[in-house]
C-alpha cells in the first residue's frame, strides 16, 4: 500500500499562467527515504501543499494509504495529525508570538493534555538546538531560527510522515548535518521523511528514491543512479551531477572496473578506490543518559582508540554535558568508518536506539571491498 499516490494531478494557481502541476502520476512508499528534486519554479512545494490537503487538484486524483485525500471534518484532522510539513518559508508558518506557543500549537490541536504538550514542547526545541530561544519572540529570531522552530513545531507533532521543502537551505553547516542525522534518526524509528532540496549532494546520498519535477511534470521516478545516468535529462531538469557519482564513474572508468555498488558515501568511495589491508575497530559504546568522563577515558585506554566520535542526538547532548573529548562531533559515522581503513580503532557514542542503524553502515562498507571490524560494548 503505498504512502501516497497521485494520478494524473493537475494544479493551476488562480491567475497563475499555465499549469504549476501537470499530469504528476507519483507513487511515495512508506518508510522509503524520498527526495523531491527539480530546478526552481518546477512545483515542488506546489506538489508538498498537496499532501496534506491544503490544495486540491485542478484534475486528477490523490490516495493517502490507498484513501482519497480528505479535505475536511475528522479524516482531515487525522490526516494533519499524520502528516507533519515544514514549509520553505518559516515566514508563511510562524504565528504566535513566542518561540515556545508556535511549538506547542501543534500538540495543543491534538488535545493533549498540558503535562504532555509541554513535555513535547521541550524534547522538539531539544532536538533542534534551541532550548535558549524558548521565550523569545518569533518576530526577533533569524531565518534559520524560524526554520527550526518550524522543524521544532513539526517534531513536536510526533508526525508519521515528516514533509520538509528545503529544510537545509539557510541552516548553518552543523545544524544541515544534525537535521540530516535526526532524518535519519526519524527513519530508523519509523517515520517517513521526504523532503525537496537543490542540494543534489545531500540528495545523493541520503535518497532511496527520487522524483524529478520539470515543469510541474514528473519525469523521473527511481534510484538516483537512474537518473543521473542520463545526462540530458538532468541538464533539461537544472541540475547538476553529484561530486560522489561522478567521482565513481570517472574512476571506475579510468580503471575499467563497473560503475555499480555507486558508493554514497566519502568512506564507501574510498573503500572502493583503495580497499584497506588491515583496518581498526569502531568501538560503539550505546549511550542515551550522561557518561562518566572517567570511565569514557579508561575505555578510550582499554579499546586502543586514537579518534572518538558521537553519533545521534541524545548521544551528542550528553557528551556536550559529560565534556567528553570528542575528535567527530558530527559525521562520526564517516569519521570513524574513515579512521578505520587508515588502521586506526575508534570510539564512537551512539544513541541507543540508533545502534543498529551504525552497525548497518558500518557494515555496508564491505560491499565496497573493506570488512571494518566492530564492537559493541
Ligand atoms: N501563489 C502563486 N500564484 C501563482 N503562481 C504560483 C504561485 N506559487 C507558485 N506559482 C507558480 O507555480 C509554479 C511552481 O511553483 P513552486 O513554488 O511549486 O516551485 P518550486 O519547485 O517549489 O520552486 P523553488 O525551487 O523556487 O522553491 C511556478 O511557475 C510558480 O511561478
Ligand atoms: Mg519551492
Amino acid at each position: 500500500m503505498p504512502l501516497f499516490c497521485t494520478e494524473g494531478l493537475f494544479f493551476k494557481y488562480e491567475g497563475g499562467r499555465g499549469n504549476a502541476l501537470a499530469d504528476v502520476n507519483i507513487t511515495i512508499k512508506d518508510g522509503v527515504r524520498t527526495v523531491i528534486m527539480g530546478a526552481n519554479g518546477a512545483g515542488k512545494s506546489t506538489f508538498f501543499y498537496h499532501l496534506n490537503g491544503v490544495l486540491r487538484p485542478t484534475k486528477g486524483k490523490i490516495y493517502y494509504r490507498g484513501e482519497k485525500m480528505p479535505y475536511r471534518g475528522k479524516a482531515l484532522r487525522n490526516l494533519r495529525s499524520d502528516v507533519a510539513v515544514m514549509l520553505q518559508d518559516p515566514n508563511d508558518q510562524l504565528f504566535a508570538p513566542k518561540v515556545s506557543d508556535d511549538v506547542a500549537f501543534g500538540p495543543k490541536n491534538l488535545g493533549l493534555d498540558t503535562q504532555t504538550v509541554d513535555e513535547r514542547v521541550k524534547e522538539a526545541l531539544y532536538l533542534t538546538g534551541i532550548e535558549s530561544l524558548g521565550n523569545r519572540s518569533v518576530m526577533q529570531l533569524s531565518y534559520g531560527q524560524k526554520k527550526r522552530v518550524v522543524l521544532a513545531g513539526a517534531l513536536a507533532m510526533h508526525p508519521k510522515v515528516l514533509i520538509m521543502d528545503e529544510p537545509t537551505a539557510g541552516l548553518d553547516p552543523q545544524m544541515s548535518k544534525e537535521l540530516i542525522e535526526l532524518a535519519d534518526e526519524l527513519h530508523h524509528i519509523g517515520t517517513t521523511v521526504i523532503f525537496s532540496t537543490h542540494d543534489v549532494d545531500l540528495s545523493y546520498s541520503w535518497a532511496d528514491e527520487i522524483h524529478v519535477l520539470r515543469g510541474g511534470r514528473n519525469i523521473y521516478s527511481g534510484d538516483s543512479e537512474g537518473f543521473y545516468d542520463n545526462t540530458s535529462d538532468v541538464y533539461l531538469s537544472g541540475l547538476v551531477e553529484p561530486a560522489m557519482y561522478d567521482m565513481n564513474v570517472s574512476m571506475s572508468e579510468l580503471v575499467g572496473d563497473p560503475a555499480e555498488p555507486y558508493p554514497k558515501t566519502l568512506p564507501q568511495l574510498v573503500a572502493k578506490a583503495v580497499p584497506s589491508e588491515n583496518p581498526g575497530t569502531v568501538h560503539i559504546l550505546p549511550a542515551d543518559g550522561d557518561v562518566d568522563p572517567d570511565e569514557f577515558s579508561s575505555l578510550i585506554s582499554s579499546t586502543g582508540s586514537s579518534a572518538t566520535g558521537v553519533y545521534g542526538t541524545k548521544a551528542r547532548k550528553s557528551v556536550q554535558i559529560s565534556k567528553l573529548p570528542i575528535d567527530y562531533f558530527f559525521g562520526a559515522d564517516e569519521g570513524c568508518i574513515l579512521e578505520s581503513m587508515h588502521g586506526n580503532d575508534t570510539l564512537i557514542c551512539c544513541d541507543k536506539v540508533l545502534t543498529d542503524l551504525l552497525i548497518s553502515k558500518i557494515s555496508r562498507i564491505s560491499k565496497f571491498g573493506t570488512e571494518i571490524p566492530y564492537s559493541l560494548l
